[in-house]
């Protein structure tokens, strides 16, 4: 059409008004063949006036689409579409040609303006009078006209069969199993075009269906499968729910559907691609406007599997992933950077069939893994479920099916357990299998011993208490009242140390940061074998020094604290202080009293410092540390060899006191302390015993070598490294040996000891030396006899030719690989070296 004059245009468009205006109010009942809809405003209204059916354009779209809508709200609320995906393509001029009709064939059809089909009911049974009606639910059926009932079955078709985007109330979302149709929703593309969009929501089938949301083939969330009182996954509302939700799995029909509590409430389920959301929206007449209800996903959570197998979700957690207890991350590297994909796995493996001895903990709130991989037993009880469970090597947790009071049946899931998540106050428990030692069998049986010991302790505790009064009231008879005041002390003192003995503090990361200023190099003390030492002031004052233990340590942080509790068990004058610990992202540091005087070989090996050391002190010195590694070796609960003795690591006090530090760091970073080999050799070569430093062998033996390197460095003030007197080119265990050989050790005494010294309290200590430095292990004395021959006038055995090595510049802490390359020396006095290259 042409418009040549503004006039002209005036009158036909006020002509097309007129024809609508007449056309439009047309409000239809039923369509039939005689009967059609046309695009011209006319619509079908159901029974109650509720929804309508009409043509409509959405958005900024010229197509035409059949829909239906809320006739009795104002915001138009598209439900339901036809023709979705095969709109009739805009043309304003003639679309009043296009009607929904009834075709010869019975199906309802919808024409364009050139008659052409553009979507079809299709089905093919014919029916004589066919009619179609738009129900009060909003179901739109195609039904024999004559028939008077409105019963489903009679139905030839329903558009509650087609779903698009939005479920709504007594629409069935899943699966005809009799027909075998599918009804599940898919979003819109987009806000003006309807077509499938890949956003979807249906029925995932299984032994224990769910409803599962997809992005394109991905699934996106699940809902969990239906307990009773509702989907696993979704949180327990507190207030009364709107709708009444409706899950039927029988032999016919798999389905959720909802129905509204209150009729008069008008609320929806749809998806949004846009948002990827499904949503519950309730319109609130008031405020004429939609409310958002519900939102899904909910939480960080909700997607699929955000954890990755057997890791947990948990919203409110930091972060949200974490590892069912006990299981531990597959990859700790990447899941510390926060990459879950991997999941966790179990601690400790089960044992599966070997003596039946597993046993199961139980999660309670869970969303119950994905269901693909588990099996369902209608009526079994949750006990036979979990000897079903057992029986199968590879059932991994198992839970009830349905929570209800009086509800039966159960499920058992088989591999990893997928897309887990802590759901609030949801009352699924999920019973997970365990090694027995991590399961809720072994936590009883530890709580019926508890409940077994408890009663017998009391009574016993009572015995010995009334034994005690008897005694402690004779004895009081005779003593008198100073005595009595004094014990009270003396215990309570008792008291005070127990306790100071459990109460290892854990410092915090940041607090360690200020007190020793970042870590600055100012503050740093020195650097061992395990990591530097800085000194740091805590801010009540109090100085103490931190160690900073190297990353590479493997082990776990409960086992660390554990051993630094142990550690700091170990209490003796002449070993320092372990004050605390400090286990915090990757670090892992240990908190020491602080020495102001450094130590011993800043004395020893400095001439103007080492006069400070005459030889009571001296000896003194050398009986300190004999008793400090007896205590480690012997005296202690924990049998600890220290495997890095050495005169850096004595530390002196203001009255030069020794005290041994650094003992048990082989123990806190994760090596095995029992006697034995070892791939990581640690320890400073000079002082290194040759089975250990070849070997990698290492006893308590290997310190009493150690002991006797530094015994001789003590009473000599030289390094043994250092010795290049004469013309020996070898070290000072070798010009001991040559000396006492040629019957002259006195030449080995330190100068500036010559007025102090007790020469036979001298030779004794070289005596002893020299049969610590045996180069059999079994040949050196351990460190009770060394204690026993310092102190007391006994005959000392006469030493043979001790065992040492030379390595090349060797740095302090090596890989036992280039301990090959050091060579011992059992020959008398010719002792070689030998180069691996
Ligand atoms: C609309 O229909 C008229 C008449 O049938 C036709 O001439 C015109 O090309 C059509 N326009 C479009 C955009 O299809
Ligand atoms: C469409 O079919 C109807 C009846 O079958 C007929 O009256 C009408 O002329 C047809 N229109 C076109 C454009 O073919
Ligand atoms: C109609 O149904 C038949 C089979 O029942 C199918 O092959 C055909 O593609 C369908 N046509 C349309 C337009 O859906
Ligand atoms: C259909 O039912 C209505 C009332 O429900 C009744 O008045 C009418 O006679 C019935 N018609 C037939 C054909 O059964
Ligand atoms: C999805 O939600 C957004 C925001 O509420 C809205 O703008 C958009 O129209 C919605 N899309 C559909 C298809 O409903
Ligand atoms: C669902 O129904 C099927 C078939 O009746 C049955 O095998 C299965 O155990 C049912 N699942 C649940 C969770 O009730
Ligand atoms: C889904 O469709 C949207 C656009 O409609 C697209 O951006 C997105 O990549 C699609 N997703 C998948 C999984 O196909
Ligand atoms: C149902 O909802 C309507 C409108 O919101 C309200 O007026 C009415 O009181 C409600 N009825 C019941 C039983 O809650
Ligand atoms: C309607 O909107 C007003 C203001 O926007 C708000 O105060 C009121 O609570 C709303 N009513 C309902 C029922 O949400
Ligand atoms: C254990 O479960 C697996 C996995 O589902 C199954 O294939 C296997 O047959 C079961 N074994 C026994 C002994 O029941």
């Amino acid at each position: 059409m042409a418009f040549t004059h503004p006039f002209m245009l005036a009158i036909t468009i006020s002509n097309l008004l007129l024809i609508f205006f007449s056309q439009s109010s047309t409000a239809l009942d039923s369509i039939t063949q005689s009967q059609p809809l046309h695009d011209d405003g006319s619509t079908l209204v159901s029974n109650d006036g509720t929804f309508e059916l009409g043509f409509f354009s959405p958005g900024s779209s010229t197509n035409r689409y059949i829909g239906i809508w809320y006739k009795i709200i104002p915001v138009k609320t598209i439900v339901w579409v036809a023709n979705r995906d095969s709109p009739i393509k805009g043309n304003s001029s003639n679309i009043k040609s296009n009607m929904l009709t009834i075709a010869n064939d019975g199906n309802m059809v919808l024409l364009d303006s050139n008659n052409q089909t553009i979507w079809s009911t299709n089905i093919t049974s014919l029916t004589t009078h066919p009619l179609v009606q738009l129900l009060d639910t909003a179901n739109l059926v195609l039904k024999e006209g004559n028939k008077n009932n409105s019963n489903e079955e009679s139905f030839l078709w329903q558009s509650f069969d087609h779903p698009c985007d939005t479920l709504l109330p007594g629409m069935k979302l899943g699966w005809d199993l009799k027909k075998g149709i599918e009804r599940k929703l898919s979003a819109w593309k987009s806000w003006d075009d309807p077509s499938s969009g890949n956003l979807t929501w249906g029925m995932l089938l299984s032994s224990n269906p769910e409803l599962v949301l997809r992005k394109g083939s991905d699934e996106y969330h699940r809902s969990g499968p239906w307990n009773g009182a509702g989907f696993s996954g979704q949180p327990v509302l507190r207030i009364t729910p709107i709708v009444d939700t409706k899950f039927v799995n029988d032999s016919n029909q798999v389905y959720y559907s909802y129905t509204l509590r209150n009729k008069s409430v008008i609320s929806i389920t749809y998806l949004n691609q846009t948002l990827v959301h499904r949503k519950r929206i309730t319109w609130i007449p008031e405020n004429k406007t939609w409310r958002v209800y519900e939102s899904v996903p909910r939480d960080e959570c909700d997607p699929y599997n955000p954890c990755g197998p057997n890791g947990n979700c948990m919203v409110n957690e930091t972060p949200i992933c974490q590892c069912l207890e006990g299981f531990e991350p597959k990859s700790p590297q990447n899941w510390n950077t926060f990459e879950w994909t991997q999941g966790c796995v179990h601690r400790e493996p089960w044992s599966c069939g070997v003596k039946n001895e597993d046993g199961f903990r139980r999660f309670a709130s869970m969303k119950v893994p994905d269901t693909r991989s588990s099996w369902t037993y209608g009526n079994m009880a949750l006990e036979d479920c979990r000897i079903k469970c057992l029986k199968n090597c590879s059932c991994m947790a198992y839970s009830n099916l349905d929570i209800r009071e009086g509800g039966s049946g159960c499920s058992i899931w088989f591999g990893d357990l997928i897309d887990l998540k802590l759901v609030q106050a949801s009352q699924q428990d999920l019973y997970i299998r365990m090694a027995i030692s991590g399961s809720d069998e072994e936590d009883t049986r530890k709580k019926k011993a508890l409940v077994i010991t408890i009663p017998l302790v009391s009574v016993i505790t009572i015995l010995l208490l009334v034994v005690f009064l008897y005694i402690y009231m004779g004895k009081r008879k005779h003593k008198g009242k100073e005595s009595d005041a004094k014990n009270m002390v003396s215990t309570e003192k008792k008291d005070e140390e127990e306790n100071q003995d459990f109460e290892l503090p854990f410092f915090d990361l940041a607090l360690i940061f200020n007190a020793t200023n970042g870590f600055s190099e100012d503050n740093k003390l020195g650097e061992g074998g395990f990591g530097p030492v800085y000194k740091g002031t805590l801010q009540d004052g109090r100085d103490v020094a931190i160690k900073r233990l190297s990353r590479s340590s493997t082990q776990g942080v409960k086992e660390f604290k554990n051993e630094v509790i142990l550690c700091a068990k170990l209490q003796h004058r002449n070993l320092v202080k372990v004050l605390g610990c400090c286990v915090q992202e990757e670090e892992k540091m240990l908190l020491y009293e602080y020495m102001p005087n450094k130590s011993l070989d800043s004395f020893l090996f400095d001439s103007t410092q080492s006069k400070l050391l005459d030889w009571s002190k001296r000896f003194n010195i050398i009986c300190a540390i004999a008793h400090g590694l007896l205590y480690l070796h012997q005296d202690s609960r924990l049998r600890i060899i220290h495997r890095d003795l050495k005169a850096s690591n004595i530390l002196l006090d203001d009255d030069m006191n020794p005290k041994i530090s650094d003992f048990g760091l082989a123990r806190l970073c994760g090596d095995d302390q029992i006697e034995g080999n070892t791939n990581r050799v640690v320890g400073t070569y000079d002082y290194m015993a040759p089975e250990y430093a070849i070997d990698g062998l290492f006893s308590i033996k290997s310190d009493v070598f150690s002991f006797g390197v530094l015994l001789l460095e003590i009473v000599s003030g030289k390094k043994n490294r250092g010795v290049t007197s004469t013309s020996d080119t070898y070290n000072l265990i070798g010009h001991a040996w040559r000396l006492w050989k040629d019957d002259d050790p006195t030449k080995l005494i330190d100068i500036c000891l010559e007025e102090s010294c007790v020469v036979s309290e001298v030779l004794r200590c070289i005596q002893v030396g020299l049969l610590c430095l045996q180069l059999h292990p079994n040949d050196r004395p351990n460190m009770a006899s060394v204690v026993v021959m310092l102190t007391n006038e006994t005959i000392l055995a006469q030493p043979k030719e001790p065992g040492f090595f030379i390595g090349k510049a060797i740095p302090s802490e090596v890989e036992s690989s280039t301990g090959k390359e050091i060579f011992v020396s059992v020959n008398e006095m010719s002792i070689s070296l030998l180069d691996a290259r």
